[in-house]
């Protein structure tokens, strides 16, 4: 089937090891399951694209610290998968350094670190870190801009058309991100990914597929056709095939401006001008005025207590906050009897996820004040008095929720990177163009496709936008502001503090439930990184009113989830959370690649895929 076929994206762990490899001590918490984690003595890079990840672990191996990996591993990312790395979108990054914060030498922090208003959280000693480098609304947008005149939604204007890219945040990320954090010279991090884009790339059966699927939407584009189509004399253009070479050259011209300049290679000079050029010409409303005033953030990371192990995740715009809700407001109930896969146990976290997204879909949004409405979400009272509204036999229909009509749900394309480095640095990075190939448009002269990330905001009240999400007041389209995003790179901690576990996902409003679900599978079900991360999962997002399961949950469940007042749907692969965990001081680390779009494990010699230590014999 085409879709699964599509879901098989490449997939990449790639290990840096030092020499001297220190023996594998496992953790408590765990133990072996059906799967297993890949393991390496060093640091570990778990993405989605395996050129991208080794050179990830190749910064890793040249002395680079997690931040360098995960940086040159995004800017890699652009040129090798052009569905979702890129320079033209945004997404959300968090790191976890050892030791005092190197920012503060860097000119990065405004004043030094000032406690609670500060946006470094120190931890585990060291510091965290939260980059939001979301795009944002040009500053001609309106909210009314997807609007026909007789006030329904344009879905191709929202999501095709110049009008849905938002303000490019990931160049200004990952460049401060390195500025801020990185050890090596931008020049070295950024130069593998100009390479690949100078000279080429193989197309593999999976770039193949991808491109052939978005060949339509390409062909569209003058400057998407040139970049990722052959002409076809007297026919229309084909997409490349498998084995044939990708070469961007305009692409790699765009990121030399980088490696030269900075930020200020990317949002001024010719790759500004291009960008600005192009929205002129075609009815779009981002000027170099926006490009020149866009800013990536440091914000302090959200943090909860969950089940003893400190979790940090990025606040609004980005996700956090409903997955923070989200793992608060189960955290009592399980492990339930029946366990993992058990409609006794996933009932309440269906029940959880509805509650959660009518919080989200009525109050959040990139607010000017997010303190009061964090509050009041993690109030404890609250959560508590939400929790007794679910009833542990009996799903609660949407309806009696909130009021909204039912829209499917769909699209995908996005990317996420864990890395974890040798002394336990951690970065967890989601990006994305929003919809696969973003909005078909690439930038003539810069080859970089845009995002459609406008398609985030709620275009009107009561309409659906590509992820079946209906969305607020509070998410509105206005000049400067950042569209909520379900993205939640997510950090873990032990409990007294170290650094230890770093996830994410692809999936748009799927990000939530999926990164809660292997934090649950990890922290309340026990299970190794490597099972948490491959379990069968669930969704519901309140609307439509419905639960989705993936396959590989048993019939039984099915039917006694039903029997509850669920209306069981089956879903295609939700997602894929490459996730890393650091095992300690010299001891190494373990990947685990999303088997969701994962065709094949690589690693860098010496390879250090060891047995798993013997399960404990029974009593
Ligand atoms: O920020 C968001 O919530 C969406 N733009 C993410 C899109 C996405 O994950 C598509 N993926 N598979």
């Amino acid at each position: 089937m085409r879709a699964a076929r599509r879901l098989a994206l490449l997939t990449l762990l790639a290990a840096a090891l030092p020499a001297g490899a220190a023996d594998f001590a496992p953790l408590l918490q765990e133990r072996p399951g059906r799967f297993r984690p890949v393991r390496s003595s060093g640091g570990m890079v778990a993405g989605q694209e395996p050129r991208a990840a080794a050179v990830g672990a190749a910064m890793l191996a040249a002395g680079g610290n997690a931040v360098d990996a995960a940086v040159a591993a995004s800017f890699a990312e652009a040129v090798t998968l052009p569905a979702a790395g890129n320079l033209g979108g945004g997404g959300f990054l968090l790191l976890w350094l050892p030791g005092p914060s190197p920012a503060l030498g860097r000119g990065c922090l405004a004043s030094g670190p000032r406690g609670a208003t500060s946006p470094e959280l120190a931890i585990g000693g060291g510091q965290a870190v939260a980059i939001d480098f979301r795009e944002s609304a040009p500053a001609a947008a309106t909210a009314d801009q997807f609007l026909r005149p007789d006030g329904t939604v344009d879905r191709q204007r929202a999501t095709r058309s110049p009008l849905s890219a938002g303000v490019p945040g990931s160049v200004a990320g990952l460049v401060l991100a390195q500025r801020c954090y990185g050890r090596l010279p931008l020049a070295q991090v950024i130069a593998p990914a100009i390479a690949l884009a100078e000279q080429g790339l193989t197309v593999d059966p999976f770039l193949a597929e991808s491109l052939a699927d978005a060949a339509p939407l390409l062909a569209a584009d003058p400057g998407a056709r040139r970049s990722f189509l052959r002409a076809v004399p007297g026919g229309t253009p084909r997409a490349l095939a498998a084995g044939e070479i990708l070469r961007q050259p305009e692409l790699a011209g765009s990121l030399r401006r980088i490696a030269r300049s900075g930020h200020q290679g990317f949002y001024g000079g010719p790759t500004a001008a291009a960008l600005a050029g192009l929205m002129r010409e075609r009815g779009g409303r981002i000027t170099g005025a926006d490009l020149a005033a866009y800013r990536a953030r440091l914000v302090r990371p959200l943090q909860i207590t969950y089940r003893g192990h400190p979790v940090l995740a990025p606040p609004m715009p980005a996700g956090g906050l409903s997955l923070l809700q989200m793992l608060k407001l189960v955290e009592p109930f399980g492990p339930l009897p029946g366990g993992a896969g058990s409609a006794a146990d996933l009932h309440p976290l269906a029940e959880a996820m509805a509650l959660v997204f009518r919080d989200r879909n009525e109050q959040l949004g990139d607010l000017p004040e997010p303190e009061p409405v964090v509050r009041r979400l993690l109030d404890p009272l609250r959560l508590e008095a939400l929790r007794r509204t679910i009833d542990p036999l009996r799903h609660r229909p949407s309806a009696e929720l909130s009021a909204g009509p039912p829209r499917r749900s769909g699209g995908t394309n996005t990317t996420h990177l864990s890395v974890v480095d040798s002394r336990g640095g951690l970065v967890a990075s989601t990006t994305s163009l929003n919809l696969a190939y973003g909005s078909g448009i690439t930038v003539p002269g810069a080859g970089f496709l845009l995002n459609n990330t406008m398609d985030d905001f709620s275009a009107a009240p009561g309409t659906a936008n590509a992820f079946g999400l209906i969305q607020g007041e509070a998410n509105a389209i206005a000049p400067g502001r950042r569209p909520l995003s379900s993205m939640t790179p997510t950090l873990v901690f032990r409990p007294d503090g170290r650094p230890w576990l770093a996830t994410g996902s692809p999936g748009g409003s799927r990000i939530l439930t999926i990164v809660a679900q292997v934090l649950r599978n990890r922290l309340v079900h026990g299970m190794n990184l490597a099972g948490a991360v491959a379990a069968p999962r669930i969704h519901s997002q309140l609307w439509p009113d419905r639960l989705e399961l993936e396959d590989g949950l048993s019939p039984d469940t099915a039917d006694l989830l039903q029997q509850r007042g669920h209306r069981v749907t089956p879903a295609s692969a939700m997602g894929a959370a490459h996730s890393v965990e650091w095992l300690g001081e010299g001891r190494g680390s373990l990947g685990m690649a999303d088997p969701r779009r994962a065709a094949g494990l690589a690693q860098p010699e010496p390879a250090v895929l060891r047995p798993w230590p013997a399960a404990p014999s029974p009593p």
